[in-house]
């Protein structure tokens, strides 16, 4: 039966209506807040390309945590910017590291929080790789796993709720899951970077975290953009080593990678909004070209219609207070 005994238009006359069919829901409960944690008394530093969001020191960052957790967001992402950096990225793995100390100063405050942490050691290497270099300039997977499982030790030890590594070295999972069980944290789960791609959206993130490579690029262990049946099997192995949730990196231009993920898997699939994305927001509604909130919601709504379970973005504590 085709027009004019269907009409698709009868369902969306009023917004009561619409709210009944609607497929995909987006609340606060669904979305993560990244967060960039320093040390220092009383500190706060703009991220440049990234309006509104601040490097924090540890009480202000409780303080960013409650915020969310109030407005109904129930899990941040902490990354670290250590006081000094080192070839084998030290800072990521020292039990008084800066997200260590975060970890235990947040969960105190907020024990309900859910407190995850990003395991990569980028921004703790002089170099700014995700793993050890060697001495002809390549990463050293199965060297880098050891540092990778430390750190992840570290942070399930000063109680991290959860631990997601983002290096894409192989085996990371599977060696953090055995390290993990061995230490006493079998417990806490793995969220994995499972198809993360090497992408010029990561920019902003890199002056947040101070994590531009000293040399060379990360496409020797990210994925190659064009490439989704190669995500599908990534996801597939991280499943195998453990993970618990899998993760597509970035979002916007891989919905179509979430997707798939998420009908290839049978574990909740998290989606990354990644720093550029959100900058290109910023930036369009701070000229006035596009309006945020309407560009932001309708944004984490494609993630979550792709298949999202959960979406990691800066604009959560917005989007949070919208929903409300
Ligand atoms: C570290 C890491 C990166 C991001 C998350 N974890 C950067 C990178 O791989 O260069 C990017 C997050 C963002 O852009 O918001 N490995």
């Amino acid at each position: 039966m085709a027009f004019p005994a269907t009409r698709m238009r009868r369902l969306r006359r009023t917004g009561l209506l619409r709210g009944m069919v609607r497929e995909t829901e987006l609340t606060p409960a669904h979305l993560v807040l990244p967060m960039f944690v320093q040390l220092g008394e009383d500190a706060r530093t703009p991220v440049e390309a990234m309006p509104g969001v601040e490097r924090l020191s540890i009480s202000h960052a409780v303080e960013e945590a409650g915020a969310a957790h109030a407005l109904g967001i129930p899990a941040v992402l902490l990354f670290g910017l250590p006081a000094e950096k080192d070839l084998q990225g030290s800072g990521a793995y020292d039990d008084e590291g800066v997200v260590q100390l975060a970890v235990r100063a947040l969960k105190e405050a907020h024990p309900d929080l859910v407190v995850m942490t990003d395991v990569c050691l980028c921004s703790y290497t002089s170099h700014g790789h995700c793993g050890v270099v060697t001495d002809d300039g390549a990463i050293d997977n199965d060297v880098t796993l050891e540092l990778l499982a430390k750190t992840a030790i570290s942070h399930a030890g000063a109680g991290a709720d959860a631990v997601a590594p983002s290096d894409m070295m192989d085996g990371r999972v599977g060696a953090l899951r055995g390290q993990l069980d061995a230490d006493g944290h079998k417990d806490v789960p793995i969220v994995a970077y499972s198809a993360k791609f090497a992408s010029a959206f990561y920019g902003p993130f890199r002056e947040a975290a101070d994590s531009t490579p000293a040399f060379g690029d990360r496409r020797s262990y990210q994925m190659d953009p064009a490439n989704a049946e190669e995500a599908v099997r990534e996801a597939l192995l991280d499943v195998e080593e453990g993970a618990d949730v899998v993760m597509v990196k970035p979002a916007l231009p891989y919905l179509d990678v979430i997707r798939r993920v998420k009908e290839a898997t049978r574990v909740p699939v998290a989606a990354y909004n990644v720093s550029g994305e959100y900058a290109m927001v910023k930036a369009a509604a701070a000229a006035g070209y596009v309006d945020e909130r309407a560009t932001v919601l309708e944004a984490l709504t494609g993630i979550r219609r792709a298949g999202a379970d959960i979406v990691v973005t800066y604009h959560a504590k917005d989007a949070a207070e919208w929903l409300r």
